[in-house]
C-alpha cells in the first residue's frame, strides 16, 4: 500500500488529522516514511541543500567553534568531549567536523566520543561508511539522545523537520487545523484545537493575532530543547535552524503558514500530483518530499532558559561563520586561481550571503554550567546578538 493510500484509509477510520501527525506519517512512517526510506535526503541528488551539502567549508569552521568549547570544558576539568549530533542524516557533518579537528585541532580530535543521534534507519546504517577513517570516534549512532551528555549537542536544520501543529485565529477564537478527505483529496478543515498546550504555547507569548491569521506551533521543537538541556550535565547546545521571532511569525492580519515543501530543488511544487493540484503544495506526495516549518526562536529561546541554560549568543549563519574565521579560510589548493580554489569560495559564498543561507539560518548558542564564555561565534558583531533578542 502507498503511503497516500495509508493515510487515506486512516483519515476514513479514525478522522481528520493533525498537521502534526499528518507530517509525522509523510517525513517518518516507519517503513513509508521521507526520512525513514533513505540514507540522505539532501544535496544535489536530494531534494534540497543544507549548508553541510555545500561543502566542508561548513563542518571545518563549526569545528572552530567546537575546538572553542572543548578547551573552555578541558580547562575546568572535562578532559572528554561528548559531541551528539542530533538529525545526523549519513554522517556528512561528522566526518567534516573530524577532517577539520584532525588537521586542525588534534587535541579536540582526540578527545571527541562522537555520538550520532539519527530517527532513519537507513540514514544511521549509511554512518560508518561515511565516517571513514574516523569510526574509532564514533561511540554510538542511536535513534535517541544519550542520557548524560558533557561536550556539545549539535542540531542542524532538526528543529524546522519536526512535526508541527497548524492553528488559525477565528472570530470564534483559536482553532486547529486538520487534514480531512475530500473524495481522495487532501483538504485542510477547521476544528478545535487538539490540546490545551497550544492555546498555552501562543498565551505565554502574548501575542495579538487577528482573524484570518494562521500559522504553526512547534510543541516537538519547544520538546526537543526541553529534552536537550535536561541530558546536558555540562557544555553547550548549537542549534542551527531557519527561524523567526515570535513577534515575526506570530503577528498581523497575514497568512502567516510557513509550511513548505522541497522538491527535487523546486519550493512548494504540486502541479504533478493529479490529487493535490490547487491545494497547499506540503500535501501532496506524502513520503516522497520534505516538509518543513520555520522555528520560533523566542519560545525556543524561553524554554531554553527554564531549563537553566544560559543563551550564550544568537546571531544569523553568516555573522556566527565571519566570527569564526570565514573569511580567513583559505583553500588548500595552491593556485589561487585553480578549479578547487575557486569552488572553495564558491562554497563560502553560498554559506554566507545574505538572503540565502547567510541570513535565513539562525544560530543558537546555549550554556550549561559553564558561565558566560564570549565565544567566537559571537565575535563578529556582537549586536546582533542583542537584536534578536
Ligand atoms: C533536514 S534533515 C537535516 C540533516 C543534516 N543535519 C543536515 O544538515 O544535512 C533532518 C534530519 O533529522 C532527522 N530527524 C528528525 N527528527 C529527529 C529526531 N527526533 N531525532 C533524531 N533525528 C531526527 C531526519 O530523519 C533527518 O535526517
Amino acid at each position: 500500500m502507498s503511503l497516500r493510500a495509508l493515510i487515506v484509509q486512516r483519515i476514513r477510520n479514525h478522522g481528520p488529522l493533525t498537521t502534526a501527525a499528518f507530517m509525522d506519517l509523510a517525513l517518518y512512517h516507519q517503513t513509508l516514511g521521507y526520512y525513514t526510506r533513505a540514507p540522505r535526503r539532501t544535496g544535489r541528488a536530494g531534494d534540497f541543500y543544507t549548508s553541510v551539502d555545500v561543502g566542508p567549508q561548513f563542518g571545518a569552521l563549526l569545528a572552530t567553534q567546537l575546538d572553542e568549547m572543548h578547551r573552555l570544558l578541558a580547562a575546568t576539568g572535562s578532559p572528554t568531549f561528548d559531541l551528539v549530533e542530533v538529525g545526523a542524516g549519513n554522517g556528512q557533518l561528522g566526518r567534516d567536523l573530524l577532517d577539520a579537528a584532525q588537521t586542525t585541532y588534534p587535541e579536540l580530535y582526540t578527545a571527541t566520543r562522537l555520538t550520532l543521534v539519527e530517527t532513519s534507519a537507513a540514514a544511521r546504517a549509511a554512518q560508518p561508511a561515511t565516517l571513514g577513517r574516523h569510526r574509532a570516534r564514533l561511540a554510538a549512532s542511536s535513534a535517541a539522545m544519550p542520557d548524560q551528555v558533557c561536550g556539545a549537542i549539535l542540531a542542524n536544520e532538526l528543529l524546522d523537520a519536526l512535526p508541527t501543529h497548524a492553528v488559525t485565529m477565528t472570530s470564534e477564537g483559536l482553532r486547529e487545523i486538520y487534514i480531512d478527505l475530500a473524495g481522495d483529496r487532501f483538504v485542510e478543515r477547521i476544528g478545535p484545537l487538539s490540546c490545551p498546550e497550544l492555546a498555552a504555547y501562543l498565551a505565554r507569548l502574548d501575542v495579538a493575532l487577528a482573524a484570518g491569521w494562521r500559522g504553526e506551533v512547534n510543541l516537538a521543537a519547544a520538546d526537543w530543547v526541553r529534552r536537550a538541556a535536561r541530558r546536558l550535565q555540562r557544555g553547550f547546545v548549537v542549534l542551527i535552524d531557519y527561524g523567526h521571532t515570535a513577534g515575526e511569525l506570530y503577528s498581523g492580519p497575514h497568512d502567516g503558514s510557513t509550511l513548505t515543501t522541497f522538491r527535487r530543488h523546486l519550493v512548494g511544487s504540486n502541479g504533478d500530483d493529479p490529487y493535490q493540484r490547487g491545494g497547499p503544495a506540503w500535501l501532496a506526495h506524502p513520503g516522497e518530499q520534505d516538509i518543513t516549518s520555520h522555528v520560533d526562536l523566542t519560545t525556543l529561546r524561553a524554554v531554553a532558559e527554564e531549563e537553566g541554560l544560559e543563551v550564550l549568543g544568537l546571531t544569523d549563519q553568516s555573522h556566527f561563520l565571519l566570527g569564526l574565521g570565514a573569511l580567513n579560510e583559505t583553500d588548500s589548493g595552491t593556485d589561487p586561481d585553480g578549479v578547487e580554489a575557486v569552488r572553495h569560495r564558491l562554497a563560502l559564498k553560498t554559506l554566507l550571503v545574505p538572503g540565502g543561507l547567510g541570513s535565513t539560518h539562525k544560530v543558537m548558542l546555549l550554556g550549561k554550567q559553564v558561565g558566560t564564555p564570549a565565544l567566537r561565534g559571537c565575535s563578529f558583531n556582537p549586536r546582533t546578538a542583542e537584536s534578536h533578542a
